[in-house]
């Protein structure tokens, strides 16, 4: 059973209450731009980016046991057993605590992973991102991700102002081990095979809306949009308007540490060591935050009253 932390809902004035406990699930085949797509929005909305492609390339990056066991998995196109990735996946929550909300990209990938998703939280909307096949295996072979902050490039369609260097953080780009042309077409299969049920699932429940991932990232981006305004006009200004400019984490020196009696217990929404300063989990790509809130059931999503 996935069990991820329920927090209390932060306290910290939010820059647009609508948007506090959006929670939404980004599906669609391999490469076809859901981590662009949902780190797009995640900076505009202000929610967790959850990938747990990243979360296991992390596992992987850091030698760990369930890493070393997710990788033979992963270099086969095949998807991961549901108990390692749940259980890595438990343990980014644990350590990001909550948020104001969150976006899921690449979970859940088969039917038992949305059983148990559905048992801890009450997703708001999927949108699956429709890409011709022909064109996955081009934007995958052609992909180039930052090896420090975990920034999307493609070759053609997406490149760096220097060849090899993140734009963002002047980290080294690597090709990932799984982006070859014949495990990208494993991986679609394993996408028809396991995934488009869930999909189907979703549908039947009436919480999916489909985009079309044809044009440039910016036009896939508006289409996205265009599908949240029209499941919640309100969200029209938050959605249309400018970028939020990620605020930078100022560092100050830290504090002498007050004696064990006098700590004070940590408070949710009360800052430290759930507050702002956290990072996305799309690659560790560094992001202020503000209120913080991870999905408890039952409670209600941003068209909600
Ligand atoms: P994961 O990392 O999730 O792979 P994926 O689903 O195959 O998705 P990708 O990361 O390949 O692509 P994307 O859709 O995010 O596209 P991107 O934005 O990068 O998973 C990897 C493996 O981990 C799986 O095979 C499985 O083994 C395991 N795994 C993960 N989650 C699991 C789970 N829940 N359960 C079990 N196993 C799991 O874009 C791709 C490229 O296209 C980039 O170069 C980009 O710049 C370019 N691009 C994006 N948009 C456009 C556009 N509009 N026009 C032109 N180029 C574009």
């Amino acid at each position: 059973m996935l069990a991820l932390p329920q927090v209390a809902k932060s306290k910290v004035a939010l820059p647009c209450s609508a948007l506090d406990n959006m929670r939404l699930v980004l599906l669609g085949p391999p490469s076809a731009g859901k981590g662009t797509q949902a780190s797009l929005l995640s900076q505009r909305f202000d929610i967790l980016h959850l990938a747990t492609g990243d979360i296991l390339r992390e596992a992987v990056a850091a030698g760990s046991s369930l890493g070393k066991k997710a990788k033979k998995f992963m270099d086969t196109g095949a998807l991961v057993p549901d108990a390692i990735v749940i259980g890595l996946l438990e343990g980014k929550m644990k350590s990001t605590q909550s948020q104001t909300g969150f976006i899921l990209d690449g979970f859940p990938r088969n039917v038992d992973q949305a059983k148990q998703l559905e048992e801890f939280t009450d997703l708001d909307l999927v949108l699956c991102i429709e890409v011709d096949p022909n064109r996955l295996v081009e934007r995958a072979t052609g992909r180039r991700s930052c090896k420090n902050c975990g920034a999307i490039y493609h070759v053609r369609y997406n490149p760096p102002k220097q060849l090899g260097i993140c734009d963002k953080c002047g980290g080294p780009l690597f090709l990932r081990d799984d982006d070859n042309e014949e495990i990208v077409r494993k991986r679609l299969r394993t996408y028809e095979d396991q995934t488009k049920p869930v999909i189907q699932y979703y549908e039947s429940i009436g919480k999916l809306k489909y985009v079309e991932g044809e044009g440039s990232i910016e036009d896939v981006q508006k289409k996205l949009l265009d599908a949240i305004v029209e499941q919640w006009p309100q969200l029209k200004d938050a959605a249309y308007g400018p970028m939020p400019v990620k605020k930078p984490v100022v560092s100050t020196p830290p504090k002498p540490s007050p004696q064990p009696s006098q700590q004070p217990r940590p408070q949710h929404g009360q800052g430290a060591p759930h507050g702002g300063g956290g990072r996305s989990h799309r690659g560790g790509r560094g992001r202020g935050r503000r209120g913080r809130y991870f999905g408890k059931p039952g409670s209600k999503g941003p068209n909600k009253p």
